[in-house]
């Protein structure tokens, strides 16, 4: 354990401490031996000294307890699985050891889905891909071609029954055609792209569609493939088509750590989060950059922060299922009360921040890059970030405010919000190569996004900690004062429009990417 010594300075503006002229900060990770925050006075943070306290080796301890963590469940961190639920427990378990902290678990149900699928026609093996809520299922059986796009009933002829419906895709949604063809007596779907390309990740939009038909198993082709098949079947020939769909829907309990500090205005809340979960898809996945980076850069300011007195309260959140879309951020939204709601000035996420080939970037609040900006206040984040990271010479660039990240529902019932963020499947342009140091251009920012190899190597530990500073002084300072934060009216809503897409829509970025729900 590391013991550092500091004077604490007079702090203009803020109300005044009983400051010990020398106060000891520890570090303190095993308790009993931190400030008891019921009998002693502890120090008003001070964000500028603050940051010094982020070390990468703290940092890289908690990434070897998450890889061991994903070990109990398969290389995965997926919401409800062992291995996630030992993330959350760890996390819990260390922020109690503070006595800085009021924390809970908020646990709720949430629909599981998994898959793959596998598909050959006449014995020769095709790429295809699993559809989000599609059935799993076995069938061999022969392509048969229906009208249009499948949107309507009609479009299936009475031939379809007993055989694979071959459609393309267009105007409705996959659900849909899946519903119909199930409706019509299709033992299976084929549903091809009409680009040349193949339609990536898909979902059915909805767990079931009993109004239209049942699903039946379904599995996508390109657009080359598709129509290549297309055109022997119109020739006259019979083509067996033989589909193999694995999938698992379950309902998994998981829950969101919150931990609010004992210090501090509970009606100026600065509440700030990163998701605990990681993606399911392929055989393992840690989860280490997305977001286990975000996660431990909070964890880490959380526990440092635990040494100081503040003058709002701090909230962390550590969500559950984000990549199953943004399920725990939205849970813990639409559950508050109105005048929780209201007590919440600000939210800040922080969700992939050590990203292999990163850059600096800083969720666009004020909107003058993207043209799309959050609830007043949210200006005030982007520009507290922005001079932080000019104030240390590096970098940044605006990111796209989407609200495809656990920001989304904040910003959704008028909560100011920012963020941090190092990239994700976008490619690095050769100019963003020479603002950020160590850049290689024409490469993605982190080509390992959604997949295996997102585990301890991975991490880019100089921007990580970077971010983890930028962080905890971007907390400390909204902690002190909320100056330039107006509480503008929060909405109560109920119903999120983001939460039905599936992990693979809701990828991150920084520049648009497409959803797939047609
Ligand atoms: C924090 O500061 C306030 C205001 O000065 C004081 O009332 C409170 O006791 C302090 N709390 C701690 C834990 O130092
Ligand atoms: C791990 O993978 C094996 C083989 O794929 C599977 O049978 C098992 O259920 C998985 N276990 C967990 C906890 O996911
Ligand atoms: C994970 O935790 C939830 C909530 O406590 C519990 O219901 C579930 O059974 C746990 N899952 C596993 C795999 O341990
Ligand atoms: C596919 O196999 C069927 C049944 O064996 C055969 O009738 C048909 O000609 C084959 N089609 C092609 C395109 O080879
Ligand atoms: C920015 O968005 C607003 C509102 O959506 C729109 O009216 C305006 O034309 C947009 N401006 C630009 C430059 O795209």
């Amino acid at each position: 354990m590391k013991i550092i010594s500091v004077y604490v300075l007079a702090l203009v503006g803020v109300a005044t401490t009983q400051n010990s002229d020398l106060v000891r900060i520890g570090n303190n990770r095993g308790g009993g031996h931190g400030i008891d925050s019921h009998t002693h006075r502890k120090p008003f943070i001070v964000p500028s000294t603050f940051i010094h306290a982020v070390e990468a080796r703290n940092l890289l301890n908690h990434a070897n307890q998450f890889v061991k963590f994903s070990e109990l469940s398969n290389g995965t961190r997926a919401f409800g699985s062992k291995g996630h639920n030992a993330t959350v427990q760890y996390i819990k378990g260390l922020l109690d050891k503070t006595n800085a902290y009021t924390t809970e678990y908020q646990t709720f149900p949430y629909l599981y889905s998994e898959g793959n699928a596998a598909f050959s026609a006449n014995g020769t093996d095709y790429t295809t891909a699993w559809f989000t809520y599609g059935p799993a299922g076995d069938v061999t059986a022969p392509l048969q071609i229906v009208a249009g796009v499948g949107c309507e009933l009609d479009d299936y002829p009475p031939e379809v029954s007993g055989k694979i419906a071959l459609i393309l895709r267009g105007t409705c949604a996959f659900g849909i055609k899946t519903a119909l063809a199930g409706a019509a007596g299709a033992a299976g779907v084929i549903i091809y792209n009409n680009a040349e390309g193949s339609i990536g990740s898909g979902t059915l939009g909805e767990v079931s569609r009993p109004e239209l038909g049942p699903y039946v198993p379904v599995g996508s082709l390109s657009g080359t493939d598709g129509a290549s098949l297309a055109g022997v079947i119109t020739s006259g020939t019979q083509v067996i088509g033989k589909l193999h769909v694995n999938a698992i829907t379950d309902t998994r309990y998981s829950s969101n750590v919150i931990a609010t500090t004992k210090a501090g205005d509970k009606t100026n809340l600065v509440v700030a989060g990163g998701h605990t979960d990681s993606v399911a898809a392929g055989p393992i996945c840690n989860g280490i950059n997305d977001d286990g980076s975000g996660t431990m850069g909070l964890l880490e300011v959380a526990l440092l922060l635990a040494e100081y007195n503040v003058t709002s309260a701090v909230r962390f959140a550590f969500w559950t299922a984000e990549e199953f879309g943004l399920v725990g951020s939205t849970h813990y939204v639409a559950s508050l009360g109105d005048t929780e709601r209201q007590n919440i000035a600000l939210y800040l996420n922080f969700d992939m921040i050590a990203s292999p080939n990163a850059g600096y970037y800083i969720l666009d609040g004020d909107g003058s890059a993207f043209n799309s900006s959050g609830p007043a206040g949210s200006d005030h984040i982007e520009w507290t970030f922005e001079n932080f990271f000019y104030a240390h010479k590096l970098v940044s660039a605006p990111s796209a405010f989407t609200g495809r990240s656990d920001y989304g529902p904040f910003l959704t019932v008028g909560i100011p919000s920012g963020g941090l963020f190092t990239g994700s499947d976008g490619i690095m342009t050769a100019e963003q190569a020479q603002w950020w140091s160590g850049g290689v251009a024409g490469r993605a920012f982190d080509p390992c996004h959604h997949q295996a190899c997102d585990g301890i190597s991975n991490l880019n530990v100089p921007y990580w900690v970077w971010n983890t500073k930028a962080a905890a002084h971007t907390i400390a300072s909204y902690a002190l004062s909320l100056v330039g934060i107006p509480r503008g009216p929060r909405v109560a809503v109920r119903e999120f429009a983001l939460t039905k897409l599936s992990h693979d829509e809701r990828r991150h970025h920084t520049c648009g990417e497409e959803i797939f729900e047609l």
